[in-house]
């Protein structure tokens, strides 16, 4: 299986079983040189499995410690300077093996360093397969708020082995789902079915496809791909207010909740399409639920980089449970929420 993106970048998405393939797909690559990026999990897991693939580089293996935490300026200026010092050439390769906080910290370093340098995707989470991997945003968190520094920066290749997921703890299982939920009300190809199947290959390829189509159109966010941030204004904030201990994809389907409750309210949702939706939502199995504190919900709001002083682009859900933007009064938000 293999999704197209036609972006600034034209490259391929390969959807695969195992890895077993991914040597033909590197076997003419330039340069001399490899970094493998990846975090301390997948690298007990997993470490050395793309030597084989890289026999004739020169390879490296950078490890972060796994977590959020890791998406830091410091961590970035020590993998810039680990290159700088090993003597990468902008022709060499960097490897993001690993979550969404190993592509996006790594695709931020491959962006810039030397003003871009090539970048290959291996996610193995499913959040980082459906979502993170595909689409060259890239970024690292700041005191601040998340995500805050960053470029768009698309990688040459992104390659998918869904066996990866095997050893995927339930926690980010459920996290990555939430992603693909998300999905379900921007695209139209995925069915309460898939969901309940799980992340097969087929439903990941759904995924991709959606992120794709949208990239292809507007890859710099000017207006279409805002889609793609359903659930994710007020899960970014419940994120932060979390200090990122509830997980991303949770965070996200908790955003989901909030975007129906406002989408009833102001964008014509009706409540037995709500229900449905909140069926969708209850396939995740997330039993989550929080309190926050709504001052600093819209404090965090206000700071949001997509945000617009007083205004905030939402993503609402319409009556055919599809995504659309809505631009609301932050004052409004707070009464809703
Ligand atoms: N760039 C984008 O477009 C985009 C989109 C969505 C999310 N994100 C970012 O992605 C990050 C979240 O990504 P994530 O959910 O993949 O988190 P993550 O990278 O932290 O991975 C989650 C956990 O799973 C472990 N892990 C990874 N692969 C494994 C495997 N195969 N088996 C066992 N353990 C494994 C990791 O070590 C980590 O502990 C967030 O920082 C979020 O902001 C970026
Ligand atoms: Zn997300």
């Amino acid at each position: 299986m293999e999704v197209k993106v036609t972006a600034s970048k034209n490259y391929s998405v390969v959807i695969k079983d195992d890895i077993s393939s991914f040597n033909s797909y590197v076997k003419d690559l330039k340069g001399d040189k490899v970094a493998i990026i990846t975090d301390s999990n997948v690298d007990a897991l997993y470490g050395g499995l793309l030597d084989k693939a890289f026999s004739n580089k020169k390879v490296s293996e950078y490890v972060i410690k796994a977590g959020e935490d890791s998406k830091n300026a410091n961590n970035y200026l020590q993998i810039l300077n680990f290159l700088a010092k090993n003597e990468f050439k902008r022709n060499d390769t960097i490897v993001a093996f690993g979550g969404g906080v190993v592509g996006d910290l790594a695709g931020f370093v491959a962006g810039t360093y030397m003003r871009g340098i090539n970048l290959i995707m291996i996610p193995t989470t499913i959040l980082s397969m459906v979502d993170s991997s595909v689409g060259g945003k890239t970024a690292i968190n700041l005191d601040s708020g998340k995500n805050l520094a960053g470029v768009f920066y698309q990688p040459s290749l992104v390659y998918i082995a869904v066996d990866f997921l095997k050893t995927l703890p339930k926690r980010e299982v459920l996290s990555g789902m939430g992603e693909v939920i998300k999905y379900y009300f921007i695209g139209d190809t995925i069915t309460y079915d898939d969901i309940v199947k799980g992340a097969t290959k087929d439903l990941i390829r759904k995924c991709v496809q959606i992120k794709a189509d949208i990239v292809n159109r507007d890859e710099k966010e000017s207006g279409e791909r805002k889609l793609l941030n359903l659930g994710h204004t007020v899960g970014h904030a419940i994120e932060k207010a979390s200090n990122y201990f509830i997980s991303h994809g949770e965070c996200v389907l908790l955003g989901l909740k909030k975007a129906i409750v406002i989408s009833k309210a102001v964008n014509g949702l009706t409540e037995e399409n709500a229900k449905k939706a909140e069926e969708i939502l209850a396939l995740s199995n997330s039993k989550l639920s929080i309190s926050f504190d709504k001052n600093e919900l819209i404090n965090y709001l206000k700071n949001d980089k997509k945000g617009k002083g007083n205004k905030v682009d939402f993503i609402l859900l319409n009556n055919n449970l599809k995504s659309e933007i809505v631009t609301l009064d932050i004052e409004k938000v707070y009464e809703l929420i």
